[in-house]
């Protein structure tokens, strides 16, 4: 099992961020995460990497309950790709370095890395078409280049567990499938991790993740597979009604309804 969440909430004074959220994800299964801004998917991997702890109900990660493991031994096994983590990188690093770092889990690179590293920085680098950009200044690079670079920095410490937040977030719709057709051939490779897709979006979601947890208010709206929720009916309902939903091929779009 690699998140086992049972009767989950997390509450700050006199807010429920979280609310009794019971979510299963095993070995090999790949999930989106669907909620609109504030729904609670940000708290939610929060708690997975342990840096919050549920104030009531069980969470294990990884097969390790909390309370019962060192949060930085298990962080190394999961990639969280989000732009609090792009915020915190320092602009001036070359994407290399960046990528490589990403073996140790850390910012900025500690350890010296071994040929081995090197040559896995730049496969992973090839594999998210990033190898031109070596050599340059990461501040330089668009929102679409800077997605890929943090990808590949996330696989360097070949994680179980990886997790991509809003990574299309600032993206135009060229970027956007260019990631996401990136994001889909990384999935659908048998050697991939389990991956979780998180967005507020749900025209990003790809049928790989064939799995979907609906979140909604800091709860579990529906969970199951995606092919079954990311229907315009079921859609619609979820966002209350004032949306058309449309299906195109594999994916969905949607418009406000004037
Ligand atoms: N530390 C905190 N204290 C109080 N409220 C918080 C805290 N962190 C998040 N929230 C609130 O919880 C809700 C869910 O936030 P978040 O998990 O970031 O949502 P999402 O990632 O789905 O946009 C928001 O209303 C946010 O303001
Ligand atoms: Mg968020």
């Amino acid at each position: 099992m690699i998140i086992d969440a049972t009767h989950i909430s997390w509450k700050r004074k006199n807010k429920v961020v979280l609310r009794d959220v019971t979510w299963q994800v095993r070995k090999g299964e790949h999930w989106s995460l669907v909620g609109l801004n504030g729904s609670g998917k940000t708290t939610m991997l929060k708690m997975i990497n342990g840096y919050i702890w549920p104030t009531s109900g069980t969470l294990s990660v990884l097969d390790h309950p909390f309370g019962t493991v060192d949060l930085r031994l298990l962080r190394r096994k999961i990639g969280w790709v989000s732009s609090a983590l792009a915020a915190r990188l320092s602009s001036g690093d070359d994407p290399l370095s960046i990528v490589l770092s990403g073996k140790f889990a850390s910012i900025g690179l500690y350890d010296k890395p071994t040929d081995d590293d090197r040559n896995k920085a730049a496969e992973l680098m090839e594999r998210l078409q990033c190898s031109s950009f070596v050599g340059r200044d990461y501040s330089t690079l668009s929102e679409g280049e800077r997605q890929r670079v943090l990808i590949a920095r996330a696989l360097m410490a070949s994680p179980e567990l990886l997790i991509l937040d809003e990574p299309c977030n600032g993206l135009d719709i060229f970027a956007r499938e260019h990631l996401l057709s990136l994001i889909r051939q990384l999935a659908s490779s048998p050697e991939a991790p389990t991956m979780i897709f998180v967005t507020h979006h749900v025209g990003e979601i790809l049928p790989c993740f064939e799995h979907t947890l609906l979140l909604k208010n800091g709860g579990v709206y529906q969970a199951g597979l995606t092919r079954d929720l990311m229907t315009p009916e079921k859609m619609t309902q979820f966002y209350g009604g004032d949306v058309i939903v449309e299906r195109h091929g594999t994916r969905l779009s949607l418009a406000l309804r004037s």
